[in-house]
């Protein structure tokens, strides 16, 4: 017998601001053709003045616990993956156990920037699989929009804010590839790789919030290795081919990117989420909104093989295979 921790129910919220590339493209040296042709974005949902990170996870933590099925009375463990907090401390976790009334319980937050959604459901799982917690609320949410420089155009075109949650309890599996849950989770770091993409600024640093800032193309170069690397790698430990996997959830960095990958793990691009035009990149939270677009259109069914991956700045990097 093994546990396992099964996505229950799925979440989502976007902030209401759309903003197109056309209207970036006053703003900034851009164009919608550039963007379009080198990232597959169209469009990026902004957060309001005052609207938070925290206020963002509330909105898709509470659905995503709704369609679970639970309430907040439910949950033994809040979650929140991300790099865009409300503040340095308290946790936005905690601020999203305070909105939905639940003291008491642990929470707290993962720092992973784009990879965080995949460091996030490890951690979960592993309090789970240790008898720790059997219920967990885990929320990716991102208000990027807040450290981009909107005068670099090389990243400010980028990135978008946006939530995503997973409500997840803790079944009894027979330790196979056929249990609902998460399967395995495999995780990376290389730190040597800070300048590639890092925030200029920071607490302990320069006492400022800083700045995105990225070596595009190399990232690009290290993303679709990396990213292919560690997909075979979970498919390796769970002794499955891609054909086995019904969807791959991918990160939203760039659709360049999503289809230079789905070629070299030779995917279908049938198979693949697409949700990068719509989104843009909003790091912790594109994989979590990617799983809610598939579920909330059809496409992805319970009992299905879900393949997630992620990469982002530290270098970190990653993977989960997951049946729903
Ligand atoms: O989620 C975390 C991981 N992040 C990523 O995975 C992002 C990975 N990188 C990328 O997605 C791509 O590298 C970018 C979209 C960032 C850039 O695409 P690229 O094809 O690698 O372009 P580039 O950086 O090589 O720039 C090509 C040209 C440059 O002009 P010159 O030097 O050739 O004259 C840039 O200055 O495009 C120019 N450029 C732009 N032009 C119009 C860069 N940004 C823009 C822009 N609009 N927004």
């Amino acid at each position: 017998m093994t546990i396992r921790s099964v996505i229950r129910g799925v979440g989502s919220y976007l902030p209401a601001n759309v903003v197109t590339n056309e209207e970036l493209s006053k703003t900034v040296d851009t164009s919608d053709l550039w963007i379009q042709e080198r990232t597959g974005i169209k469009q990026r949902h902004i957060a309001a003045d005052g609207e938070m990170t925290s206020d963002l996870a509330i909105a898709a933590g509470r659905q995503a616990m709704e369609r679970a099925g639970l309430t907040s009375d439910d949950i033994d463990l809040f979650v929140v993956a991300t790099a865009t907090p409300d503040q340095t401390f308290p946790a936005t976790a905690a601020k999203v156990q305070a909105a939905l009334g639940r003291p008491g319980v642990p929470s707290f937050d993962i720092q992973a920037v784009c990879s965080g959604f995949v460091y996030g459901l490890s951690v979960v799982d592993n309090f789970m699989k240790c008898g720790q917690v059997k219920s967990a609320l885990f929320i990716g949410a991102e208000t990027f929009s807040r450290i981009l420089d909107w005068e670099d155009r090389g990243t400010c075109v980028l990135f978008g804010d946006g939530a995503g949650a997973v409500a997840l309890t803790a079944e009894t599996g027979q330790g196979s590839t056929a249990d609902r849950g998460v399967l395995s989770t495999h995780l990376h770091s290389d730190g040597t790789q800070h300048d590639l993409l890092y925030v200029d600024g920071g607490v302990s640093s320069t006492q400022t919030t800083g700045h995105v800032r990225m070596e595009g193309r190399e990232v690009f170069r290290h993303a679709v290795v990396n990213l292919a690397s560690t997909v075979r790698e979970a498919l390796e430990a769970n002794d499955i081919t891609i054909d086995d996997v019904d969807w791959l959830v991918p990160h939203q960095a760039n659709k360049r990117i999503l289809e230079s990958t789905a070629k070299k793990l030779r995917i279908s691009g049938d198979k693949v989420i697409v949700t990068v035009d719509q989104h843009a990149n909003t790091s912790a939270a594109s994989i979590p909104l990617a799983l809610a677009t598939g579920v909330d259109d059809g496409r992805i069914q319970t009992g299905q093989l879900v393949l997630m991956e992620a990469m982002g700045g530290g270098f970190t990097w990653g993977s989960a295979l997951v049946r729903m």
